[in-house]
Order: structure tokens, then C-alpha cells, then sequence
């Protein structure tokens, strides 16, 4: 039985039998020209991979027997300068992975893998690929005592009291999947870091872990605590224009890259949801990220200070925030000092305009973080294929330099010049056998690293490749799951927040509607404050006649989105308070329209639960069980999340369900 353990991974017996007689008949050897830690898993993986799919045990050479056909993996220093980049090609019946370093051929095995598992025809294999954005990282919201913030998959992955003298295997399988999808860092730490990282214990822990991701060409960061020289340094102050601070931090570098000397870098959470920072001394963001910068840039490192900052403010408006502290600092940032912030300006809803920062902050490099992890969509109970919202933002034209702005030119430094670019996902894994704790949720972690590597990838692709590896290569059932997959975004927008609503879920856990007023809940952080419900309509008004924040985009996006009757339904009441009577495109009013979202959203729960039943005869069956069992509570919470979300705003919009939705009496 299925498990879920292996991933994408699988390797299995490729049942079609002359198929798998072609394939093996081209690999009879692999031959290799070094016997470093990264070739030496390169050739593993390969060996591991072919003996698996194709039952072949290909001879391990020095040397290509040109009698036969088989693998060579080359350096070629005549190959383009990108490091990671590789060339995959035949030549005279051997298939070739030609590379300037042996990172890119790490690289080019796996796509050849990838290639026998969704069973592709390689007889004009001819492909050339490198990386369009250069620090591919998962974040980790991982504790010292084994939690996991936000997290849904079980317990940290990271075993830190039995490290550094026990390892678990599983690193390693996790560094094998991560540099199968071109992930080349991870953040091992919570954002709500604890400044324990940063004791010799720890950093002797994430030494080991760092000694074992090393030859999957994957950089170790931390996520630092801001105010640890006075927590653990034994200072009086953590100011970041303070000599002794400085020192304190220099000193520290030098401490990590001495036991870890390809050591990543820093993150930073600083002054956001109460975590210290440089504000606390009268600093700004810029004092604080160069001071860390100065530090770790002898060695190479870089700092990814977070752009996620918001006050208690009931009276403003939350999207505006992060804006209003970073654009003034532009251009005020060390050259290793790149911003991460998040896809949208509030919090990893389940659908939200891009955030403003993008294309606003030209001297100054930005990243992505995007959220794995379905803190907003369902947990891991609720199957939510996510390339569609990645890519939603990554596609959107900022037109901060005109036409074509797009936020994916923004990151991969195209649009600005950046010198470093950057791409986060905050992650799904646990120690939950199957990681993600919903198997079809592995296809999350599985996208963020394909789009990281190249966003121009399309959200089919990605399912495309992900079912085969994972799931089957039965034309039918690929299909139909990858249809299950591609709508299953929208349609929890549906069920959840459509036509724009935001933030009214269950507060603090995040978990379940709750579109109410909480007594517990801060001013800001109950749901009346983001969808403004009353008895004239629903909607935050973000336009110039409300908090303007639409203010904060280009004139292009500000003239469509500014407006109610051209800004797009699915942004309509993130930026718009309109009446419950209100006509839109579609000809339904907007309670109409609003009810019609949240009960089709519901019924397609339901569809994806026949259609998931028709693939039965071709998945495991105890994975088919599982998966069965996940989509029984998705239905009903996606019930549960309509019944709460309709009859709360019912009571403000004073209006019977429509007709096609009441039930029978
Ligand atoms: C969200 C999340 C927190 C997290 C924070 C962050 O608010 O609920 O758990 O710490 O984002 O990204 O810093």
C-alpha cells in the first residue's frame, strides 16, 4: 500500500512493458567524472531511479562505453555561466547531461527521471534550462520544541534533541525531493524566531543538517530573533546603531560560518505581531536589516528582512502598512539585504490582489513569500491545488514600468535590475508519514519548487507531471485529476471568501468560518473590521473615497480597480463597499451573486468527490481510502463555511436565499 512516504518520487515498475524495454536499452551505464559528495548522490539518485522504473542496473563508469548506449554526465565549462543551468541532450544514441558544475547536472538527473516517470518519448531529448530566480528557500516555521507554527502535518521535521548525534534518514529525503524541484535553501527556523538558534547547541544542530542538504546543492538559513544580543548575548541593548550590538553580531557571523561556512544567511521578522526590532529604538527597518547585512557579507550572506508589518489599528487600514514603512527606504538597504513579502497585503488569503510593494521599490530587491502551508485554505484537510494562486500573482502586471510589469518580473530582478533574487514558500511539511498530511496537498511543495525555478511553467504542467509521478499515468485518470485540481482553488475562494471578502475565518486558529465579531479578538483582527457588513451592502471601501489604498498601484490598476464597475468580481468588496442590490456583470445582484458563489463552491465539493470515485480503479487503494475520507470533511466544512458565511450576512442584507438554492419545504 501507498503511504505516501516517497512523493513524487516513486520509481516504480513502468508496467507497460515495451515501453520500459525502450527506455532500458538506452541506459545501459552511467559514467561520471568525479567522485565528489554531489556526484556521488547525482549517480545514486539516477541508479536508484532507472533500477526502480526500469528495473536495470546500469554499470557505474569513469568511462563512456561508446559500444552502448547510456548516461554521461559532463562538466562542460564551454556550458552557459549559470551554475545550475544544464543542457539534456542525445548524441549519437547517449544521453548526455552536460553542465558547467555538478549542481546543474544534479539538476539535469532528476528532469530525466521526470521524464521516464510521466513517460515521456526522449528520442529528441534537447533541452536547455536554468533557474529564472536564484534563492529558491522553503520557510519553516518550526520551534525548538517540535511544533510547528501553522502547521498541519504533524511535528517539526527536525528531531533538534536528538541532533546533532542522531539523524534522522528522513533529511536526506527530504533533500532529495527538495533538489528534485530546484529548491536550493531552507529556512530551518520559525519567523517567531527563538534566539536559541543562535547558541552553539543549536548552530552545532543545524550544522548537521546543513552537512547533510549540502550535496542536494541546498543552503541552510536562520531565522533570527532580533533582540538576541540582549537575550542570549548578555547585553543591555539590542539597538542596531549601537558599536557593542554591531560587534556582537559581527562576532556572531563569524561564530556561524566558522562551524557552518556555506551558511545561507539570515531572516528576519522584526516589529510585526510584537516581535522586536529596530523600531523599538527609534530605528527603522533599514538600520536594522544593514546592521545584520554588515555582518554576514564578509562570508557571502545575504539578509531577507520581511516586509510583514501591520499596527492595531482599527481605524486604518491594514493593507496599506507595509508600503508606508518600506517605500520611504528605498534605496537605503545594503546590497546583501533583500525584502521578502508576502503575495498579497494582508495574509495568505485564500485570494488577494497582489501586494503594492512589488514594482514600488526599484533600488531595492524584492522577494516573494508565498504560504504552502494552507493556513487559510482548509488546513490539510481541504484538497486546494495552489499553482493557480501562485501563479495568479506572479502573472499580474504591476505596470510599474509600463505594460508587462508583471510581478514575476519583478522578482526574478528583470524588471529593476536586482542583483539578487529570491523566492519563499512558507512550508507544508511535517512528520507525518506522508509529509503534508494530505497526499494531494504534496503537489503544493511540488509546485512552489517547479515555479520557483521557472514561474513560465503553467499550472497544468505542473498537475500534469505531479499526477503521473505521484498518482498514475492512466490517460483518463490523469484527466480527471488534474480537472479536480485546477478548479479546486476557486473553488474554495467560492466557499470561503468570494467576489474579494477577506479575513472571516475562526480567529487565532484560523480554523472554520467566523465572520462575527469575536469579544476576544483584537479590533483589527475581527472579521467586521475587513468585510464591513451593514444594511446597505458588504465590502471594505479601499477606493479614494474610502482608505485609498488602491492608491498604492499604478494609475492603470488604480483606474480599473478604483472603480466598482471595472474592478474585476473577484476583487470586488477588497476594494469596494457595495449595495446589496448592486448589479453586476453577470446580470445577479450582489447578494444573488454572492449566495450563487458560496453554494456552487459547496456542490463542487461534492463533484470532486464523484470524480475522485471514478478514478478509483487506478490508484491504491489505501491511498484512494485516505483521500475518500479528506474529501468527506471538506465537504463538510465547505457546508459549514456557506451555512455560516449566507445566514450571518443575511441578517444585514434582509433578502430570502435565491430561488435555484432554498430547499425544498
Ligand atoms: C500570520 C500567521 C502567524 C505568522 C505570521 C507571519 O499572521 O498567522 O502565525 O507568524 O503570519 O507571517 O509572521
Amino acid at each position: 500500500a501507498d503511504d505516501g512516504y516517497r512523493l513524487w518520487l516513486k520509481y516504480d515498475l513502468i508496467q507497460d512493458v515495451k515501453l520500459r524495454a525502450d527506455y532500458a536499452r538506452s541506459f545501459t551505464f552511467i559514467s561520471t567524472s568525479s567522485d565528489s559528495p554531489m556526484m556521488k548522490v547525482t549517480v545514486a539518485e539516477l541508479e536508484k531511479g532507472l533500477k526502480g522504473l526500469l528495473g536495470n542496473s546500469p554499470a557505474i563508469t569513469r568511462q563512456a562505453n561508446v559500444q552502448k548506449p547510456g548516461i554521461i554526465l559532463k562538466i562542460d565549462k564551454n556550458e552557459t555561466p549559470d551554475e545550475e543551468a544544464y543542457h539534456l541532450f542525445r548524441k549519437n544514441g547517449q544521453t548526455i547531461i552536460s553542465s558547467r558544475t555538478e549542481k546543474g547536472l544534479l539538476y539535469g538527473a532528476f528532469t530525466l527521471l521526470r521524464a521516464i516517470q510521466t513517460h515521456q518519448n526522449l528520442d529528441k531529448l534537447d533541452l536547455s534550462d536554468s533557474p529564472k530566480i536564484q534563492h529558491r528557500i522553503l520557510n519553516h516555521w518550526d520551534n525548538t520544541n517540535g511544533s510547528i507554527e501553522r502547521g498541519y502535518a504533524g511535528e517539526s521535521l527536525w528531531k533538534w534533541y536528538d541532533l546533532p548525534d542522531n539523524t534522522d534518514p528522513r533529511y536526506v529525503d527530504y533533500a532529495r525531493a527538495n533538489a528534485s524541484i530546484g529548491i536550493n535553501g531552507t529556512v530551518v527556523n520559525n519567523v517567531n524566531a527563538s534566539a536559541r538558534f543562535l547558541t552553539e547547541e543549536y548552530l552545532l544542530k543545524v550544522k548537521e543538517l546543513a552537512n547533510i542538504f549540502r550535496p542536494y546543492n541546498i543552503k541552510v538559513f536562520l531565522s533570527v530573533r532580533f533582540s538576541a544580543p540582549k537575550n542570549i548575548g548578555g547585553l543591555a541593548t539590542s539597538d542596531p546603531l549601537d558599536p557593542e550590538v554591531r560587534k556582537w553580531w559581527k562576532e556572531k557571523a563569524k561564530e556561524i560560518y566558522g562551524i557552518i561556512p556555506d551558511f545561507g544567511g539570515f531572516l528576519v521578522k522584526a516589529n510585526s505581531e510584537g516581535e522586536p526590532g529596530p523600531q523599538d529604538y527609534g530605528r527603522s527597518h533599514a538600520d536594522g536589516a544593514n546592521m545584520l547585512a554588515e555582518a554576514v557579507e564578509p562570508f557571502g550572506g545575504i539578509v531577507m528582512w520581511r516586509a510583514f508589518v501591520y499596527k492595531a489599528n482599527p481605524n486604518g487600514d491594514r493593507t496599506k502598512e507595509a508600503y508606508e514603512d518600506f517605500k520611504p527606504l528605498d534605496g537605503q538597504f545594503n546590497k546583501n539585504v533583500i525584502v521578502q513579502v508576502k503575495n498579497g497585503p494582508v495574509d495568505f488569503q485564500p485570494r488577494e490582489p497582489f501586494h503594492p510593494l512589488f514594482g514600488a521599490m526599484p533600488q531595492t530587491p524584492i522577494m516573494m513569500e508565498f504560504q504552502i502551508t494552507q493556513e487559510y485554505l482548509g488546513f490539510a484537510t481541504h484538497w486546494v491545488y495552489l499553482a493557480p494562486m501562485f501563479k495568479e500573482c506572479l502573472d499580474t502586471d504591476t505596470y510599474a514600468e509600463g505594460k508587462g510589469s508583471t510581478v514575476a518580473k519583478v522578482i526574478d530582478g528583470s524588471l529593476h535590475g536586482y542583483k539578487i533574487t529570491g523566492i519563499a514558500g512558507v512550508a507544508n511539511t511535517g512528520s507525518d508519514r506522508n509529509w503534508c498530511g494530505h497526499p494531494m496537498n504534496q503537489a503544493n511543495w511540488y509546485a512552489f519548487g517547479r515555479l520557483a525555478w521557472d514561474y513560465a511553467l503553467s499550472s497544468e504542467k505542473i498537475a500534469d507531471e505531479w499526477t503521473r509521478m505521484t498518482l498514475t499515468n492512466q490517460p483518463g485518470s490523469v484527466q480527471t485529476i488534474k480537472q479536480i485540481m485546477l478548479q479546486s482553488r476557486e473553488n474554495t475562494v467560492n466557499y470561503m471568501t468570494p467576489l474579494g471578502l477577506h479575513h472571516i475565518m475562526g480567529h487565532n486558529l484560523h480554523f472554520g468560518p467566523m465572520p462575527w465579531l469575536s469579544k476576544s479578538a483584537r479590533p483589527d483582527w475581527t472579521s467586521i473590521y475587513y468585510h464591513k457588513a451593514d444594511s446597505l451592502g458588504i465590502g471594505f471601501n479601499r477606493s479614494a473615497s474610502g482608505s485609498n489604498s488602491v492608491g498604492l498601484y499604478a494609475k492603470e490598476i488604480r483606474k480599473q480597480w478604483g472603480n466598482a464597475g471595472t474592478c474585476p468580481p473577484e476583487y470586488l468588496l477588497w476594494f469596494h463597499h457595495v449595495s446589496w442590490d448592486y448589479k453586476l456583470s453577470s446580470g445577479k445582484t450582489l447578494w444573488d451573486e454572492l449566495c450563487s458563489r458560496y453554494y456552487q463552491g459547496e456542490s463542487a465539493v461534492e463533484n470532486m468527490q464523484n470524480q475522485w470515485n471514478s478514478v478509483k480503479k487506478d490508484i491504491d487503494p489505501e491511498l484512494f481510502r485516505f483521500v475518500a475520507g479528506k474529501l468527506k470533511v471538506q465537504q463538510k466544512e465547505a457546508l459549514w463555511w456557506r451555512d455560516a458565511c449566507v445566514l450571518y450576512f443575511q441578517q444585514f442584507a434582509r433578502k430570502p436565499i435565491p430561488a435555484p438554492y432554498q430547499k425544498p419545504q
